[in-house]
């Protein structure tokens, strides 16, 4: 199983936080954001992991993490030259990935469960988390055995309280999918489609988060990211 962290973006939302830096690189209380989905991934035993980012920072990136040493594991970086979504970013990773199982966390994402690789063979898994404010993100309807059936980005009506978080594990074929893409109605790759491909031909599993789980790309939810960190912490 190999690593990827989706690093990417311009992180809009969090202006002027990010005029002059990138937003994985944000403190989240006492640590740069990116190091949380990086220990996670690590905890599960990956060692070897991409970190894919716009250009503008990159070197960034190298200066706080370098090759990996310090965590026991080994890092290679890609730039993604345009932020044309999630996606588009993971089809970056291809070489990297070199016909091996991959799981891919989003940079923002604050997770407190550990990822549960366990039984993952081929196809792909992805991990839900029951939120109150589900609009702002991947919305997954489920069947009466749990089992999901579509996801929606961003709907306006919801088929449940289901949110899919920032964290994937897909076997090889997810490069074939990204390929057949379009750009969505925000000029996107959208990482939602991938999965609903995987949905369609009946290879996708989800597991629900019990723990912690939020994005840090807004005000509000950096501040609440940092806030568990420090309870956590304190405990
Ligand atoms: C992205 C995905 C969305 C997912 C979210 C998790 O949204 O498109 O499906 O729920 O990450 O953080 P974005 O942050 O690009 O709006």
């Amino acid at each position: 199983m190999k690593g990827v962290i989706l690093a990417g973006g311009t992180g809009s939302r969090l202006l002027p936080l990010t005029k002059v830096t990138n937003k994985h690189l944000l403190a989240v209380y006492n640590e740069p954001m990116i190091y949380y989905p990086l220990k996670k991934l690590i905890k599960a035993g990956i060692k070897d992991i991409l970190i894919i980012s716009g250009s503008g920072h990159s070197g960034h990136f190298v200066n706080l993490l370098g090759s990996g040493k310090e965590f026991g594991v080994r890092l290679s970086y890609e730039i993604q030259d345009e932020a044309g979504g999630i996606a588009q970013a993971l089809g970056l990773a291809e070489d990297f990935v070199d016909k091996d199982n991959v799981c891919a966390i989003l940079g923002d994402n604050v997770f407190e469960d550990d990822i549960d690789l366990s039984g993952f063979n081929r196809g792909a898994r992805i991990f839900l988390k029951d939120v109150e404010n589900a609009n702002r993100f991947g919305v997954a309807e489920v069947d009466k055995q749990n089992k999901v059936i579509g996801i929606e980005e961003k709907p306006e009506k919801l088929k449940s309280n289901l949110a899919v978080t920032g964290l994937y594990v897909y076997d090889s074929e997810v490069f074939d999918i990204i390929k057949t893409l379009k750009p969505s109605r925000r000029g996107e790759l959208e990482i939602t489609d991938v999965n609903n491909a995987y949905i369609e031909k009946g290879k996708m599993d989800a597991r629900i988060l019990r723990g912690f789980w939020s994005d840090a790309g807004t005000f509000e939810s950096l501040f609440k990211s940092a806030e568990f960190v420090r309870n956590k912490k304190s405990k």
